[in-house]
């Protein structure tokens, strides 16, 4: 077995403890830096982030890329940076990377603090090829070299579980109305949200050949649905912004000639 590389971690938020605490779990040798100064079980504090790039490793997990910025210098060896940020943030943290002779991983974790360090955390990380410290905070998934890509999938993943997450409120704010409890409505809930998950593969494969044609069901009776959706939250004096957004969307795809064709035609109103 070879000797484990040293690791600093910049940032002890949720997620930063929760990475510095697994690499500890995993034996590595850790030093940790906090803008608020704090300890962690096994680790070594440093007052200043230029304390921590001694490290064959910085971990960066801070709350925004303006933050992580000003932190950098060209005395960090590897940067794995698992700060978010869009694809754009990404490159140009790269782009440093390389200028300044540092190496660079670009990952994302999909994953909540109290999964870290387990199979379920997965990491998905671009740029140069795999590096073991992501081991230990779950299993890591290399999505390409352009270091852009980790930051798309994150925001792309994430954006459907926003969405959803606005749906099942909104469901539940309007079920609650007539005295339906949460516990009630949820199972109900996770059920549906499987059988939507079937319709995926689908959708995606038509929104790849443009090809809108459907037997299953038109985007017209989605628009009314989604109409009906709208009143009955107004009937029920609940916020309308998440049925209307997408009533308002479905029905531009509808009057540019989407009307008799599947949901997948919205794409093409929102290209
Ligand atoms: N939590 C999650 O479930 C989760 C999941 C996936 C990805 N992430 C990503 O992980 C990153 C950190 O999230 P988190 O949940 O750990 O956030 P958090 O608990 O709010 O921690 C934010 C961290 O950023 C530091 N920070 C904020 N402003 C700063 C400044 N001006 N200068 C220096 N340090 C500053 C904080 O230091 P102080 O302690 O001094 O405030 C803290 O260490 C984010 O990019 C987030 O998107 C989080």
């Amino acid at each position: 077995m070879g000797i484990k590389k040293t690791v600093s971690v910049l940032g002890l938020g949720r997620m930063g403890s929760a990475l510095a605490t697994a690499l500890v779990d995993q034996d590595y040798e850790v030093t940790v830096w906090n803008r608020t100064p704090k300890t962690l079980p096994g680790a070594k504090s440093v007052a200043t982030p230029e304390e921590a790039f001694d490290a064959d490793v910085v971990v960066t997990c801070l709350s925004t890329y303006d933050v992580q910025k000003p932190l950098l210098t060209n005395k960090i060896k590897t940067l794995v940076n698992l700060t978010s940020g869009t694809p754009q943030d990404a490159r140009a943290t790269a782009e440093w990377a390389k200028s300044n002779g540092v190496e660079y991983v670009d990952g994302v974790i999909m994953a909540v603090p109290q999964q870290i360090g387990t199979k379920q955390a997965r990491i998905l990380y671009s740029g140069q090829p795999e590096h073991h410290v992501l081991e230990a905070f779950g299993e890591p998934v290399h999505v390409g070299e352009d270091a852009g890509l980790a930051a798309l999938y994150d925001l792309a993943l994430l954006g459907i579980m926003w969405s959803t997450f606005g749906g099942y409120l909104q469901a539940q704010a309007l079920i609650q109305t007539a005295g339906i409890t949460a516990q009630q409505f949820t199972p109900l809930a996770t059920d549906w949200l499987a059988t939507v998950g079937t319709f995926l593969p689908e959708m995606g494969e038509q929104t790849a050949h443009r090809n809108y044609e459907t037997d299953v069901s038109a985007l017209d009776i989605n628009v009314e649905g989604l109409r009906l959706l709208t009143r009955a939250s107004e009937e029920q004096g609940l916020d309308t912004t998440v049925p209307k957004a997408l009533h308002d969307l479905f029905r531009r795809a509808q009057s540019n000639g989407h009307g008799a064709h599947s949901i997948a035609s919205v794409i093409e109103e929102i290209r």
